[in-house]
């Protein structure tokens, strides 16, 4: 049984993230989303509603939702990884801007553990100028999000910032 775990701010999931979680089914047995700490980053929602809406999203969009399982970790990933027995990260690469950190990202990773090896997955054309910032940042502003996260994530965005269905 292979299992990938797929790490993230999630902050929140984007229909980018749906589309590596369906297309990682296809390689991997089993993913497990995970909520992981950047300490990079402050966050707009709580884990527990960031949990709840990668749950309801998997639930809604995939009929294998139950080779998915979503979690959090605080820690060191790798430390993750190996306690819930996979040994593989997996994770999405959208435009050259990401190599550098991702890079950097995966051989830090391999030095704290040999064992695991980490997988990307080319990003969806159609979600490449995507990232959970700019979806927050256009909606706060008002403009519609719709097509670019679930429709359950674009109603609490709706909820937060308080604009208009379009
Ligand atoms: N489609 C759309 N957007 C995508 C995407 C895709 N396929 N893949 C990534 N993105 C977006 C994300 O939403 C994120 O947007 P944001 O910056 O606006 O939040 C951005 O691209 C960067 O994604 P990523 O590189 O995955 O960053 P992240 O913050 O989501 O996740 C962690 C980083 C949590 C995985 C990383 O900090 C971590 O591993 N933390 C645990 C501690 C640890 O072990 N650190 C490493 C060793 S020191």
């Amino acid at each position: 049984m292979k299992t990938a775990v797929y790490p993230g701010s999630f902050d929140p999931i984007t229909n980018g993230h749906v589309d590596i979680i369906t297309r990682g089914l296809k390689i991997f047995d089993k993913i497990i989303v995970l909520i992981a700490h950047n300490p990079e980053k402050k966050s707009l929602f709580p884990v527990e509603e960031r949990m709840e809406m990668i749950r309801e999203v998997i639930k809604e969009h995939e009929k294998d939702h139950q080779r998915v399982k979503v979690d959090y970790a605080p820690g060191l990933l790798v430390d993750y990884v190996r306690n819930s027995g996979a040994n593989v990260i997996l994770k999405g690469l959208r435009a050259v801007s990401d190599f550098e950190y991702e890079f950097q990202m995966t051989l830090i990773n391999r030095r704290l553990n040999r064992d695991i090896e980490t997988v990307f997955l080319m990003t969806g054309f159609r979600w490449f100028f995507i990232s959970s910032s700019i979806v927050k940042e256009a909606a706060s502003l008002g403009g519609s999000v719709k097509g670019m996260v679930p429709d359950i994530v674009y109603q609490r965005l709706q909820q937060k910032y308080g604009f208009s269905a379009s």
